[in-house]
């Protein structure tokens, strides 16, 4: 599987040189976390046929069947402190439907703020994990994980999940190759890494023009609190700024709430 990811390469991304590839694996993102606390470089990948842990945002889980999607990890270790790196997600979303567009063909588009979506459905979700040199507040080292189902059918999803998402190949009704769209992956991840400080600015607003979230009415689940606001556009670190039911706005994080659209998933 490797050297068939390798092959769909077009560029000379020298990210080739320290991608790994795992039959099965309980987390690419686990397993990366293990690789960097041993050293493991800037731009190692990590790509899985299979997981038996996948994870989400907000501990929630991904389910990663065999050979039916993409499952891959990338440790980055940007030099600078961790406030300057509060737009990652939203930068490697806009790197992924950039791949997803070059490798199958259709534009999707994020639900802020992990969520690649299609048609009203999840088709992928990103996950960044930061280690924070706690002494210096510096990036000691970044997990970006990105999932993208490829392959499912409707009844391949969880049951639970089989309302709210999609597979390429459900898109496109033609089989997607999971090597191909990997190689656009890395290949958007590595160009990204390059932009991620210097090109800020230009990462968000092409994230803003992305998000099917900013102008919809919200429901902001914190635990079992629910509130209910408008969307109103994100701000310099791709934080939501909402307003709220009593007229006043206000900014929040992704790390404290999840946002769905008052009628269903999005
Ligand atoms: C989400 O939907 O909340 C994020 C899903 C992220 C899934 C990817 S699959 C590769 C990497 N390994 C994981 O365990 N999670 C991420």
């Amino acid at each position: 599987m490797k050297q068939e990811i390798l092959r769909y390469f077009q560029t000379e991304c020298p990210w080739r040189d320290t991608l790994y590839w795992y039959d099965t694996i309980d987390s690419t993102n686990t397993e990366a976390k293990r690789l960097a606390k041993n050293g493991a470089p800037h731009g190692t990948v990590l790509i899985a046929g299979s997981q038996s842990a996948g994870r989400g945002r907000l501990g929630r889980q991904f389910s990663s069947p065999g050979g039916m999607g993409v499952y891959l990890s990338v440790i980055l270790r940007p030099a600078c402190a961790a406030e300057e790196l509060m737009h990652l997600t939203c930068a490697v979303a806009v790197a992924a439907c950039n791949a997803v567009k070059a490798a199958c063909g259709f534009q999707p588009q994020v639900k802020w703020i992990n969520d690649l979506v299609y048609a009203n459905r999840k088709l992928g979700g990103i996950l960044t994990e930061l280690s924070v040199n706690s002494a210096t507040g510096t990036v000691d080292h970044a997990i970006v994980g990105i999932g993208i189902n490829c392959l499912q059918k409707q009844t391949d999803f969880p049951v639970e999940l089989q309302d709210m998402a999609i597979s390429v190949s459900q898109i496109t009704n033609a089989p997607c190759s999971p090597a191909l769209l990997t190689a656009a992956l890395t290949e958007a991840l590595f160009e990204m890494s390059n932009s991620l400080l210097p090109q800020k600015a230009d990462l968000l607003n092409a994230y803003k023009g992305l998000c099917i979230t900013l102008g919809k009415d919200v429901v902001l689940m914190r635990g079992e609190e629910k509130r209910y606001a408008v969307a109103l556009d994100l701000d310099e670190n791709g934080g939501l700024i909402i307003r709220n039911a009593d007229g006043m706005s206000e900014t929040v994080s992704s790390g404290e709430v999840s946002v769905r659209g008052m009628y269903g998933y999005l």
